[in-house]
């Protein structure tokens, strides 16, 4: 199993086990991870997959395709440099440990 930290907009942080196959999203949902609601089901059609990923992530992460680059407009919280479409990031045993950060509410 692949451990996948999400940090709550709090600082609480939740563990998911995930395997390969999971999406870091798909293992949120599975873990009940607040933030991360995924309304489109991974369709990269909603944007309610955002977070945010470790700098030194971005060697072991899928480059972003034009859609999901577009699609990062449209995310309720600002985009940064580190956003992503957690829809779009598929577990591998490389990911084990890897820290992400569910946005916040800007409201
Ligand atoms: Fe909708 Fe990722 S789940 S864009």
């Amino acid at each position: 199993m692949t451990k996948i930290i999400y940090v709550q907009p709090d600082s609480t942080r939740v563990t998911v086990d995930a395997a390969p196959g999971d999406s870091v999203m798909s293992a949120a949902l599975a873990g009940d991870v607040d933030g991360i609601t995924a309304e489109c089901g991974g369709n990269m059609m909603c944007a309610t997959c955002h977070v945010h990923v470790e700098e030194s992530l971005a060697d072991r992460l899928p480059a972003m395709c034009d859609d999901e680059d577009q699609m990062l407009a449209c995310t309720a919280a600002p985009r940064t440099a580190t956003s992503r479409l957690s829809c779009r990031l598929p577990v591998t045993d490389a990911l084990d440990g890897t820290v992400v950060t569910v946005p916040g509410d800007p409201s």
